[in-house]
């Protein structure tokens, strides 16, 4: 029998420190659904020390995933793995993930402390969380350039400690495939302990190397966990992809020769997921999950595939999860059908109050739009009406007159909680309108860090459009996102959305002290 490899996502840890990428608990807990239905092995589910509401997403993810292990992180030290501990309480297998720097640079600079105040401080902290739970992880943060004699002299006391799985991080992005693989064979054989834990690799994305360092971390170094995020998301260039990282590992199995239990049809659900909520748009080319992932545009191509697929592919669409826009239900469609399909796109709604919820804007988007597509669908039990997440504004009508030449101008009507507002703007073009007049009625003076709009369905103008809004204020980061087949309305729903998410104040603190 083949050997096992782990899968470890932590889109929901290490994904979401992206700045702008923070999400709800709402949100985090429907991602970890779909992380689930994807069988990833682990979820990372958050770092519960960082703040309390942080500590509530792990609880609930904990309390409602029962077929991964979910893992939680702590710095190492006793008050943040009591923490996570706590957050962790009742979930049916969990794990502490302890991180602690051990690179010079991280010691000195950063920790202040001793090299043999690390040494002591990282075995201290394996063995309280070692008390408190069969399974921990250790991280010796920026590994990948600490000085691998002193590596080796922590790890080996972790191991003896009762650490189960080691992590090798690569913080920065900084290693190259060859290297990094080496790297961890190194600490592997010098390690006397060295079997008595998985090894697992987790690999920043600065030079676009995270995947194939990560590759190599399990074909020369022998990891037998990989640490990923969906669609590579993550602090600047990002975290391992882990659709890439699992395609490959399964396309190459002749290679690699490793089993991994992930069902990669949940593949482009969960990228869309990920990419709807946080906003963060997937670029078409990207490697299984963009829109051109699978399209051969070439005479030639398209040629060969149409006389046999393998001429040009060495993966079938339809094995990641791509639907290829099958439209699914119309207007006449009733809410037994549309709950079926619900079911089938492993959507979950809470209550017959969400289903009905739903249910009604479906009817409505019907009456308006001949064909509904599975991603429409998608789109709209993401709207925060649909679901529980507290909606404090609601776009209640608007209208705007646009005239090639002239000035725009917008009339909006939204509540905020049970009061009804009526606003009126110019604007640069119609949607600066609409944005302006809910503005001028409510002086947020939240800052626009992005604005973007696309085509929830490729090819048509019919689609819809999916705007996502991207707010700063008072020092946080939310993301709004709207979908309407009018792109002025879609713009007013995304923004009354991120609106709201800076009304729920939640609290969020650096991740990483
Ligand atoms: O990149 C890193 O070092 C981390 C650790 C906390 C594992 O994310
Ligand atoms: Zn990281």
């Amino acid at each position: 029998m083949a050997e096992k490899l782990i899968i470890f996502d932590t889109t929901l840890r290490d994904g979401e420190q992206s700045p702008g990428a923070s999400m709800t608990k709402d949100e985090k807990l429907r991602i970890a659904r779909q992380l689930e239905r994807l069988k990833v092995d682990v979820i990372e589910a958050g770092f519960p020390a960082s703040s309390n509401g942080d500590f509530e997403c792990v609880k609930a993810i904990a309390h409602a995933i029962k077929e991964s292990t979910i893992c939680a992180l702590a710095r190492a030290n006793d008050r943040d793995i009591s923490r996570a501990a706590e957050a962790l309480q009742g979930g049916k297998a969990t794990r502490i993930h302890l991180f602690l720097a051990t690179s010079a640079l991280h010691m000195e600079k950063k920790l202040r402390m001793s090299p043999d105040q690390v040494f002591e401080q990282a075995k201290l902290s394996t063995r309280f969380a070692r008390n408190l739970t069969g399974d921990v992880e250790f991280s010796p943060e920026d590994g990948y350039r600490s000085d691998p004699d002193f590596l080796c002299r922590v790890l080996e006391a972790v191991i003896n400690e009762g650490a189960t799985t080691i992590n090798v991080p690569d913080t920065v992005g900084y290693a190259i495939p060859e290297l990094y693989g080496n790297f961890l064979l190194d600490l592997r054989q010098r390690i006397p302990n060295s079997d008595k834990a998985v090894w697992s690799v987790h690999c920043h994305n600065d030079l676009g190397l995270a995947v194939a360092n990560s590759l190599a971390g399990v074909m020369i170094g022998g990891a037998r966990q990989v640490e990923c995020t969906i669609n590579g998301l993550g602090e600047r260039a990002g975290n391992c992809s882990l659709e890439e990282v699992v395609m490959a590992i399964r396309t190459r199995r002749d290679y690699f020769g490793l089993d991994i239990g992930i069902d990669a049809t949940q593949i482009v659900p969960a990228s869309r997921l990920v990419s709807q909520t946080t906003g963060f748009v997937v670029q078409p080319n990207k490697a299984v999950v963009g829109a051109n992932a699978f399209a051969h545009a070439s005479g030639i191509h398209q040629d060969g595939v149409l006389k046999a697929r393998d001429t040009y592919e060495i993966m079938r669409a339809e094995d990641v999860g791509w639907s290829a826009n099958k439209i699914v239900l119309g207007k006449l469609s009733g809410r037994n059908a549309f709950k079926l399909r619900l079911r089938e796109l492993g959507i979950e709604l809470e209550s017959e109050a969400e289903i009905n919820a739903a249910f009604a804007k479906f009817k409505e988007l019907a009456d308006r739009k001949s064909d509904i597509f599975d991603e429409d669908i998608l789109a709209l039990v993401m709207d925060e009406s649909v679901t529980s997440e507290h909606e404090h504004y609601r776009l209640l009508s608007l209208s705007q007159h646009s005239e090639m030449g002239e000035r725009p101008h917008a009339s909006v009507a939204f509540s905020a909680g049970d009061v009804e507002h009526h606003a009126e703007s110019d604007g640069n073009g119609p949607v600066d309108a609409s944005l302006k007049a809910i503005e001028s009625k409510l002086a947020t003076g939240a800052e626009m860090l992005l604005y973007s709009v696309n085509a929830i369905t490729s090819g048509s103008t019919e689609s819809q459009g999916e705007v996502t809004v991207r707010l700063q204020n008072g020092g946080r980061v939310v993301n709004g996102v709207g979908a309407d087949p009018d792109i002025v309305v879609a713009s007013a729903k995304a923004y009354l959305s991120a609106l709201n998410k800076l009304h729920s104040k939640i609290e969020r603190v650096a991740a990483q002290g």
